[in-house]
């Protein structure tokens, strides 16, 4: 296969226009990485991309408002962007915003796509309400029938991680009952070629049951590393992930946003 480029944004944590996170302009944040993106991802660019898939937490609380704002905001990608739910979204508002994102049968906001790296599956963590994620029966009932529709390979999304990471105030808040998604996953674990997440505003790498996953800061603000309760440093700079498939592998490059003046 020829290389393939996508990139991986997470947590835009878009707000209200005029209003503030954490006394940040997430969407002023937002707006460089899209800035850096277009300079530098635009077909007939040095590193073009075929897509974007930006895993959840799209606003600050579900604001219709904050919905229309981001939906403006992206309109600045030089390419497709697929959204999914994290914690922080509404799948009411984000319909109304985005009428034409794509829904499995039930209403969650899973879809799947091949692309030339192998298949995107995007799964729904979103429990209304809740901080954690989750997969019910019916979401994962989805995913095995996705999976088993071909035995190609596969790239896997969620907002959720499935695993804890060694911080005890998000590793309480991270997907429920991970051993359900694994129970699906396991007979075709040889050819997921990667789990992409979100959730822990924080640039993460490593594997779960071997299979190898990763995660960004994101655009909004950074969780800092250490034990307790979640503390966040919303001056970190934003990043995205440029994500280079070819047939022998995956690199990703976490790449830092120069914030606008
Ligand atoms: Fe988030």
């Amino acid at each position: 296969m020829q290389p393939f480029a996508f990139l991986h944004l997470t947590d835009p944590h878009a707000v209200p226009p005029g209003e503030t996170l954490i006394g940040q302009d997430t969407n002023a944040r937002l707006e460089a990485a899209i800035a850096a993106i277009a300079a530098r991802h635009a077909p007939g660019g040095d590193m073009p991309v075929a897509f974007a898939v930006i895993t959840g937490d799209l606003t600050r609380d579900g604001e219709p408002a904050a919905y229309a704002r981001l939906a403006t905001l992206l309109s600045g990608l030089p390419c497709p962007a697929h959204l999914m739910m994290g914690n922080h979204d509404n799948r009411i508002a984000f319909a109304d915003a985005f009428p034409l994102a794509p829904r499995d049968p039930a209403g969650f906001v899973q879809h799947a796509f091949a692309t030339p790296a192998g298949r995107c599956i995007l799964l729904d963590t979103l429990e209304q309400g809740a901080p954690h994620g989750t997969l019910c029966a019916q979401r994962l009932g989805w995913l095995a029938d996705r999976l088993a529709e071909d035995d190609g390979p596969v790239l896997l999304f969620l907002h959720h991680p499935p695993m804890p990471v060694g911080i005890p105030g998000m590793d309480v808040i991270a997907l429920r009952d991970p051993q359900a998604l694994w129970a699906v996953l396991a007979p075709h674990a040889a050819r997921i070629r990667h789990i992409f997440h979100g959730h822990l505003h924080r640039p993460i790498a490593g594997n779960w049951h071997g299979i190898p996953i990763s995660s960004l800061r994101g655009t909004a603000f950074e969780v800092r590393m250490q034990g307790g309760a979640p503390l966040v440093e919303p001056q970190a700079p934003a990043d995205y992930g440029y994500v280079r498939v070819d047939a022998d592998g995956i690199i990703i490059h976490t790449e830092r946003v120069p914030l606008l003046a």
